[in-house]
């Protein structure tokens, strides 16, 4: 194989290009021991050290890195190889015994089709009168580690089955409740099957595929959106400016959409940002349903579950997109055609005064940019939705869509832990709890974290008529004093501050992070689900940089026992104060689904923001032009 390849990737950050990942899979082909017989988890671009980003000069070649997991079919554990591109060879390999790759979309048919081929699972099916298997389909879910013996060292995949009722029809709607089965996924041997309980498969059709459509309605009229003189930002590479933003636009198979580099006016405001990892645990504690407690971005990697984008459905506007490159397992390269949608957005007013006395209005239009990408984890979507403001603030939304995740019950029945969404369908408790991880840059990257409270002033002489309060700072000075919930209470934000730049009011130039979306986990802290997911425990966690530290449910979550992660990354109590600091917010959706939900969710949503205070020295948007958009018409036929 020709190794030669020709390199495209034009900064350091840019994402494996496609010849990068062939190049890393044939070093590592070559070079490593059993190479010929190697399964590439993931192959991604090794981020380099900050200062070298500093230091590319555009057009120069950078130096360049990438991380390959490892496995085979009959060996348990995950070898993790860093080889140079650049030097052609592998730089340093780990092997990791106990670890599991997490599991590949393309092996999620490979498991279905194990399954149902297994004679206990025929002989389960016909129990329930169903004799032709073609219209069952089994979800292949994490399996978790409950310390279940046959599966010890296993890398496991737990199923929950449907049945469609015809090619197109919603299989979620079918439920086929307690029957599960547990996969070996490398091997594809079927461990166990397990029919337990007769509630009967709910049949009632429930679609939302345009096919079933009887009723189209007619009377909403098409918004078009026109930028009659094109877009207002540019991209150069995967270097992207908006108005006075700048950033880098990077993505892994893992995380998906990553952004780095992030700055305003030239001036830095995150180093990296993205959702490292999400937990979606289910509430209800009956026949195989414990199990699900599963980590879509550690366990799956969101990354290679995203869609392409369609243009006029997805995305509507004037739309850039950017292509994703994924490796497959077998080293080669697979391409997420418009994977990430670059546009902007009109976002009503961004301000407005009329001066009664003067008579005299002032307004100006808010637009924003953003940056987004949709994945599908099995029965759900997550759209990622980055916003970039004018006035300097960062917006994360998380929409949730998709179809909710069922179980049938008897009619009238949902149990305590779940409702009835339709006749015999039921949707459980669960929550989605993401980990924003943040790589915080303000003015530099020797920054400090402030938690901020508001309290009432104690009654007395300096408060004579018990109205006075104020807000109370505090310095979190160490990584487990930095371990924070919110508190709506106090109305409790915290603020990154810079060390080194000061505003015109001698006040540290800072951001905060205003928690909006916080979640309660419900999970025992020491059970076997949440000993994995300990990040879900704080609102807030803050440590100093670690590039080793990238997830705060570990390096590899698939089967994992807790001890990677969160809180073992804040183990050592390091201080967090004049530093180079990351800061890791946790935020979801607690979900009671709702009938509403069903058959197809229409998006609900979470997320945080991010807000210049005292970073700019006013309010940084009076530069607006005042004009008036010329296409709109007034409907009212006086004015
Ligand atoms: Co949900």
């Amino acid at each position: 194989m020709n190794i030669q390849a020709p390199m495209t990737a034009v900064h350091p950050l840019s994402p494996l290009a496609a010849e990068e990942i062939i190049k890393t899979a044939a070093i590592i082909r070559r070079d490593l021991e059993n190479g010929a017989d190697a399964l590439f988890e993931t192959i991604e671009l090794a981020e380099t050290d900050r200062s070298a980003v500093r230091a590319h000069q555009n057009g120069a070649t950078p130096d360049r890195k990438a991380w390959a997991n490892v496995y085979h079919r009959n060996r348990s554990g995950v070898l993790r190889c860093l080889v140079s591109l650049s030097d052609e060879r592998i730089v340093s390999t780990t092997y990791h015994k106990d670890a599991q790759p997490l599991i590949s979309a393309a092996e999620f048919m490979g498991i279905e089709s194990a399954i149902k081929t297994d004679p206990r699972f025929i002989a389960a099916c016909k129990r329930r009168g169903i004799d032709d298997l073609t219209f069952v389909t089994c979800d292949p879910w994490s399996a978790g580690n409950f310390g279940i013996e046959e599966e010890k060292g296993r890398r496991i995949s737990h199923v929950f089955c449907w049945i469609r009722n015809s090619k197109l029809d919603n299989h979620y709607a079918h439920p086929i409740e307690g029957l599960n089965a547990t996969v070996d996924i490398s091997t594809l041997e079927v461990l166990s099957v397990t029919d337990k309980g007769d509630v009967p498969i709910p049949r009632a059709e429930a679609n939302y595929d345009r096919s079933f459509q009887t009723v189209v309605r007619e009377d909403l009229k098409p918004i078009d959106v026109v930028q009659p003189e094109g877009v207002s930002f540019k991209l150069d590479g995967r270097r992207l400016t908006w108005a006075d933003w700048d950033m880098q636009i990077g993505f892994n198979p893992r995380e998906g959409l990553t952004l780095h580099d992030i700055s305003i006016s030239g001036r830095p405001v995150l180093y990296r940002a993205s959702i490292a990892e999400m937990m979606v645990p289910y509430g209800s504690p009956e026949g195989a349903h414990p199990r699900k407690n599963v980590f879509d971005i550690g366990e799956y990697g969101i990354g290679r579950l995203c869609n392409s984008l369609e243009l006029g459905c997805d995305c509507l506007g004037a739309i850039q997109y950017l292509d994703a490159q994924i490796n497959g397992l077998d080293g080669g390269v697979e391409t997420i055609k418009n994977a990430i949608c670059i546009h902007e957005e009109d976002m009503g007013i961004l301000w407005k005064h009329w001066d009664f006395r003067l008579n005299r209005t002032e307004v100006r239009r808010a637009r924003r940019l953003v940056v987004s990408t949709i994945a599908t984890v099995g029965n759900y979507e997550y759209g990622y939705y980055w916003y970039f403001h004018l006035d300097g603030e960062i917006e994360f939304e998380m929409k949730a869509t998709g179809i909710i995740n069922t179980t049938a019950c008897e009619p009238g029945k949902p149990g305590l832990h779940g409702v009835e969404v339709a006749p015999g369908v039921r949707g459980q408790i669960h929550q989605h709890t993401f980990c924003a991880r943040l790589d915080m840059a303000i003015d530099g990257d020797a920054n400090s974290v402030v938690e901020c409270n508001t309290y009432a002033d104690p009654a007395g002489p300096e408060n004579p008529y018990g109205n006075a309060f104020r807000q109370h700072e505090t310095v979190l000075e160490t990584e487990k004093g930095a371990a924070r919930k919110a508190d709506p209470s106090t109305h409790r934000y915290w603020k990154f501050t810079s060390s080194d730049r000061t505003n015109h009011v001698g006040g540290k130039t800072a951001y905060k992070l205003m928690p909006s979306s916080t979640v309660t986990p419900f999970l025992s802290p020491d059970g076997p689900s949440g000993r994995r997911a300990g990040y879900t425990f704080n609102d807030l966690w803050v440590t100093k940089f670690d590039p080793d530290q990238r997830f705060p449910a570990g390096e590899f979550v698939n089967g994992s026992d807790g001890s990677d992660g969160f809180p073992s990354f804040t183990s050592q109590n390091r201080p967090i104060v004049d530093t180079d600091i990351v800061a890791w917010h946790v935020f979801g959706l607690h979900h009671q689904p709702r009938p509403e939900d069903w058959p197809v969710q229409p998006c609900i949503t979470c997320g945080f923001k991010l807000m210049p205070v005292g970073f700019f020295d006013d309010s940084n948007v009076r530069d607006l032009p005042w004009e008036k958009n010329s296409a709109s018409c007034s409907l009212s036929p006086e004015s």
